[in-house]
């Protein structure tokens, strides 16, 4: 078999490449080790930036995410019981799109399916060979067979845990890491949202989120020790604690049911680079992770892939090496931009054991935050996300 792009993994970043490079031509195939039901069941952050929304567009599956999506101009901060709005319309003049990263997934597959591209999933013992050449291949078995594909580039799109950043030799690659003291229990339930926007939530007992899916799906969140364990969290202690860390009016509105889903997700910053190692291209989760408190996670996977596909066609197309020669670049200048933020905004809202002068500090730049509007202008610029 030969291809142009071979792609590892079919989240939202090799998905989103895929239909962006079959729109201009570049014949792909995409190898995702789980099945598309697999993939469709991992619940994320679902928070989407303008220019992410303008990318799903032109990749031609942003129909339903304008149909059922909802448009947030703000977002709430709530510190020890008292509610502080940021509006993001009136400081930068951009929204964000709240939709479920599920849901954007399905949108990508479903737009994969209708332009006849291969995908291969249940793709086992994937490995990169020979990407320092012209010549690169991945290999791969199914039912225990073993396939071959030869291809220009391979594009590692296969998060944090995949074999294309492992593929690597480690003296090319420099990683930088910050494990967070806390993780975030989850739950999402068939409820109405407590607000019409978000609510970001610093409380002493530790931080909490009120998010949502839909006018009848709610998605919440409260900061939680490391060792915790989802069965020791039954769906009334999970309801009990997150009404001692919202404020009155959220406590009243609050509506509980039991939890659809509920899980603990550990807190990590963490980027590798550079991204790009001769003829493979590293995007999304595979090259950086950020903490959810920023919702940049897809966003970034989103502006990576905006990069790498414009590259792509620099170099079918234009016949330039440009684009590839600066992908990793501009891509990193994007990704440590969103990295400062989700490292900020987890720091200024959790709970930090041991220290009573972090707590204060926080305060203190709370209070900044809400007094100036330069300060709020700065937060709204970086949640609603910077230009590419
Ligand atoms: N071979 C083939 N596929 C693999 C391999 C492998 N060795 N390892 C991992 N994969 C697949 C995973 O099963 C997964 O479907 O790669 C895919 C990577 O998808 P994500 O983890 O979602 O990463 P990415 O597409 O970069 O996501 C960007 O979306 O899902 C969120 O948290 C994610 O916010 C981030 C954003
Ligand atoms: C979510 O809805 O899951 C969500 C929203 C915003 C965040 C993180 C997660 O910052």
């Amino acid at each position: 078999m030969r291809t142009q792009v071979a792609i590892i993994g079919a989240g939202p970043a090799g998905l989103l490449l895929g239909q962006l490079l079959h729109k201009h031509g570049i014949d792909n195939i995409i190898l995702e080790r789980h099945t598309g039901e697999y993939v469709l069941s991992r619940i994320r952050a679902g928070v989407i930036e303008q220019v992410a929304v303008d990318l799903l567009d032109e990749a031609g599956v942003g129909a339903r995410m304008h149909r059922e999506g909802l448009v947030h101009d703000g977002t709430q901060i709530c510190v020890d019981g008292v509610r502080h709005r940021i509006d993001f319309k009136a400081l930068t003049g951009k929204t964000v799109m709240v939709y479920g990263q599920t849901e954007i997934t399905k949108d990508l597959m479903d737009g994969r399916a209708a332009i006849g591209a291969p995908t291969v999933y249940g793709a086992q013992d994937v490995a990169l060979h020979d990407f320092s050449s012209d010549q690169p291949r991945v290999t791969y078995r199914v039912d225990g067979q073993l396939h071959e594909i030869a291809c220009d580039f391979i594009a590692g799109c296969d998060g944090s845990h995949g074999i294309s950043r492992q593929s690597v030799p480690p003296a090319a690659i420099s990683s930088y890491e910050r494990i967070y003291p806390f993780g975030w229990l989850g739950l999402l339930s068939d409820t109405p949202p407590v607000s019409q926007e978000l609510i970001y939530v610093r409380h002493q007992r530790g931080f909490a989120l009120c998010s949502m899916r839909s006018p009848t799906r709610s998605r919440y969140y409260i900061q939680c020790s490391l060792d915790e364990e989802v069965e020791a969290w039954p769906d009334a202690r999970f309801w009990d604690e997150l009404k001692l860390r919202i404020d009155g009016e959220a406590r009243v509105c609050l509506v509980t049911g039991p939890a659809i889903e509920k899980s603990i997700a550990p807190l990590r910053s963490f980027v590798a680079e550079p991204m790009r190692f001769g003829r493979l291209l590293l995007a999304g989760d595979a090259a950086h992770i950020v903490p959810p408190t920023g919702a940049k996670g897809l966003n970034l996977a989103a502006s990576d892939v905006r990069y790498l596909s414009q590259a792509l066609v620099e170099h079918y197309h234009e016949k330039s090496a440009a684009g590839l020669a600066h992908y990793s670049d501009r891509a990193l200048a994007r990704v440590w931009k969103a990295e400062r933020f989700s490292w900020w905004l987890t720091t200024l809202l959790h709970a930090l054991p041991g220290s009573a002068f972090d707590g204060k500090m926080q305060l203190a730049e709370l209070d900044y935050l809400f007094g100036s509007r330069a300060a709020a202008t700065a937060f709204a610029e970086n949640y609603v996300g910077l230009p590419f």
